[in-house]
């Protein structure tokens, strides 16, 4: 499949799409945030936006772990990618679904975790450790494809997670994929962590 044209109409399309992400994320503060702790902060939808543009190519399947209200899953779906969503939270599950429907995208989405079964991380010792990666049955036989099926995979790790995205990546992803993570501070990063 040719990619679509990154023209007016479709970029006009992603603003609105990452408007509507503010509107949802901003409701989400007052509602939930606001109560109790939750750990679905949205990342930066400009850089990531920026970043999916750089590496977009024909026929790449592209997964967010922890899609929350699935405005990034949709933007990679907008784009040309084959997207998807795997979110804890079946709330949020239900929002992005919601969200796609508005944006006529054919993004998919599950209820369940990012991690496969089995995996557990082991931090180095001199590593601080701190995870708001919340555990439930693993997200992947639901959508009917492994980590491995997929070439861009995008997460937003907080603090000490990083390291163990990265692990992950490289225990269970496809050796040729690339990984894409969200810092505060750097914007996004990518890497391309072939196996040991
Ligand atoms: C930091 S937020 C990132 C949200 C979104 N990816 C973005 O960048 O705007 C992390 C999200 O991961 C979800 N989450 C936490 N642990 C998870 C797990 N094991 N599997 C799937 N989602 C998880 C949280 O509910 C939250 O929505």
């Amino acid at each position: 499949m040719p990619l679509p044209a990154l023209d007016t109409p479709l970029l006009a399309r992603l603003d609105a799409l990452c408007e509507a992400g503010w509107d949802i994320f901003e409701r989400f503060e007052l509602e939930v945030r606001d109560h109790r702790f939750h750990p679905f902060v949205a990342a930066d939808y400009a850089r990531v936006q920026q970043a999916l543009i750089t590496h977009r190519a024909p026929g790449l399947r592209f997964l967010e772990w922890g899609s929350a209200s699935g405005v990034i899953t949709i933007m990679a779906d907008l784009l040309g990618y084959e997207s998807y969503g795997i979110e804890l939270d079946g709330a949020l599950v239900d929002t992005a679904r919601t969200l796609a429907q508005r944006f006529d995208s054919a993004a998919t989405f599950v209820e369940g975790s990012f991690l496969p079964t089995g995996f557990a991380f082991t931090p180095q010792k001199h590593e601080p450790w701190t995870s708001t990666t919340g555990s439930g049955a693993s997200g992947y036989l639901q959508l009917g494809k492994a980590l491995d099926d997929f070439d861009v995979v995008f997460g937003y790790p907080w603090g000490g997670e990083h390291q163990m995205m990265r692990d992950l990546m490289r225990r269970y992803g496809n050796p040729d994929a690339l990984l894409l993570l969200h810092d505060v501070d750097d914007g996004v990063r990518a890497f391309r962590d072939r196996r040991r």
